[in-house]
């Protein structure tokens, strides 16, 4: 039985049986009365007693012997994965809606001439259509440029008020250099409700901006021309890298320029079937990639495609 013994606690088992207070061999030498049975039966304790220690160190040294690794020895670490930087800034712009009652969609990367510059009343004339400028598959169908045919897929579905934000890959055929790559990321954001004004752009994406950059940022606008918004307008961000003061990431200038914006124009409002007399709007688009490059000071924009993992696990 004690040489069997597998465990440890085996060994206690079979110390319990045979030498605790209720074995066979405490109650007879309780009986005692002699003293030559007395030795006999201390003898035979002594024995039980040192198979049992024999078999306890037995086992317990064999579990060294057994194993090859020092529990003494400091573990090793295993590189553990996390989120790519585009993704984190993704949920981070995520959060910033989701705490203004925004819902987030995501819509199709494949899209229509119809869907990416018809009902974004782009004009006949605008370059963006031309195939030197954007990915074509045929005359119909083409990779988005944009993520603003987000907004003609949620107004088509349905009705306002809506507060929304789109979040996705769009593709342009750009020159690759520091600051463009053929695919990046843009947020694209739209607003519809009753009495919405300028204002309310403009706060908006003052708390975006905030959220993103720090309490201290500020935001101004610039006149410029998209053909879905109208007044259109570049919004800025005051650098955060430097304050305002100037410095390298804002060229001197104190301001990032981030994309665009505007008021939604009553012709698309018209081509959804939205009474542009009853609902107002606002609308935004920026890119992703240029939102972390500022906020982590990155230069390149192909650091973020070129997977080089001791790039990205420094974010
Ligand atoms: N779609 C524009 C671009 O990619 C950005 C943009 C401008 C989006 C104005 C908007 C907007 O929603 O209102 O350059």
């Amino acid at each position: 039985m004690i040489e069997a013994a597998a465990t440890v606690d085996e060994v206690e088992e079979a110390r319990v049986r045979y030498l605790g207070r209720k074995s066979e061999l405490k109650l007879a030498l309780r009986e005692v009365r002699d003293r030559e049975t007395g030795m006999t039966l201390n003898a035979v304790r002594v024995a039980i007693e040192e198979s049992l220690s024999r078999r306890e160190q037995e086992l317990t040294t064999a579990v060294v012997e057994d194993t090859d690794f020092d529990v003494t020895l400091p573990g090793e670490t295993f590189a553990r994965g996390q989120l790519h930087l585009v993704t984190q800034v993704r949920r981070a712009v995520e959060d910033a809606f989701l705490g203004l009652g925004y819902e987030v969609r995501e819509d199709r990367e494949v899209e229509t001439v119809e869907y990416n510059f018809d009902l974004l009343a782009f004009p006949d004339w605008h370059h963006a259509r031309s195939p030197r400028e954007t990915f074509f598959f045929d005359e119909q169908r083409l990779l988005r440029t944009e993520t603003s045919p987000s907004q003609i897929h949620l107004m088509q579905e349905r009705e306002p008020p809506l507060y929304m934000v789109s979040i996705g890959r769009v593709y342009r055929r750009d020159t690759i250099d520091a600051t463009h790559f053929t695919m990046f990321h843009q947020f694209e954001g739209l607003a519809v409700d009753r009495g919405l004004t300028l204002a309310d752009l403009r706060g908006t994406l003052l708390h975006v901006m905030r959220a993103l950059y720090g309490a201290e940022r500020r935001v101004r606008f610039r006149t410029h021309y998209f053909p879905f918004t109208e007044p259109s307008m570049e919004p800025d961000v005051s650098c955060p890298i430097c304050d305002g003061e100037g410095c390298r990431v804002c060229s001197d200038t104190g301001w990032i320029e981030l994309g665009g914006c505007g008021m939604v124009d009553p012709n698309v409002f018209e081509a959804v079937g939205y009474d542009p007399e009853e609902w107002q709007g606002f609308a935004f688009g920026f890119g992703l990639e240029r939102i972390a490059m500022i906020r982590y000071g990155i230069d390149e924009i192909r650091r973020f495609f070129d997977n080089d993992v001791r790039f990205l696990t420094r974010y």
